[in-house]
């Protein structure tokens, strides 16, 4: 019979998994870091083109630090794309800030720069944006980055589901002040496969 399933994102593992593992454990830097986890902040960094990296343990964290570093704080209004993972947005909520969902335009299903302009009439005390690249598809980055700006609000780009995409010829997950990419084993680029592209 054959197999309906479809599946979401089936692994796909190389040559060298295995071996990775058994030298992680041989020279045991499993915790807390060692030279894989350096060298890989540093390539990600070069092959996006961005000054620096940090790897944490997920997308999530990635965007709870980002929140953190542009300073949310309980109470705080922070506009976010409103068709994205919920992974986008639930940091705002850890930090006591509180979305406004901006809605998305029909080119890119991303945030729409328009509505963004209205949001900041209504709410002229937002900061802060979170705006995410959904399917690989950058959002119209330059536009959202200029409206940030006039506004004096921090842009957060969510690059989770882009990384690998560019924006007229840049690397998306460079555009805001803070940018984060997930390797999360359903995402266009998973670990393995990020640092053989950057090495290659
Ligand atoms: C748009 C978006 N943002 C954030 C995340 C969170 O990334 P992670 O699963 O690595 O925490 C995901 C996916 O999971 C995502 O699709």
């Amino acid at each position: 019979m054959v197999n309906s399933k479809i599946w979401l994102s089936s692994p796909t593992m190389h040559s060298n998994e295995m071996k990775f593992i058994q030298e992680a454990f041989d020279s045991n830097w499993v915790a807390p870091l060692g030279p894989n986890v350096n060298e890989f902040e540093k390539e990600m960094a070069v092959y996006i083109g961005i000054g620096h990296a940090a790897a944490l343990v997920s997308g999530t964290s990635a965007l709870h630090l980002a929140i953190k570093l542009a300073g949310v704080k309980r109470g705080d209004i922070v506009f976010c794309s409103d068709m994205t993972f919920s992974a986008t947005v639930n940091p705002v909520s850890y930090e006591g800030g509180i979305q406004v969902f901006i809605d998305s335009e029909r080119e890119t299903w991303n945030m729409d720069p328009r509505a963004l302009e209205k949001a900041f009439v209504k709410y002229p005390q937002c900061k802060c944006v979170v705006i995410a690249n959904l399917y690989g598809t950058p959002a119209k980055l330059d536009e959202i980055r200029d409206i940030c700006d006039a506004h004096g609000a921090v842009m957060i780009e969510d690059a989770a589901e882009s990384l690998s995409a560019t924006y007229k010829g840049k690397q998306t997950g460079t555009f805001g002040q803070y940018n984060t990419i997930s390797l999360h084993g359903v995402k266009f680029l998973t670990v393995k496969m990020a640092i053989q592209n950057i090495v290659s």
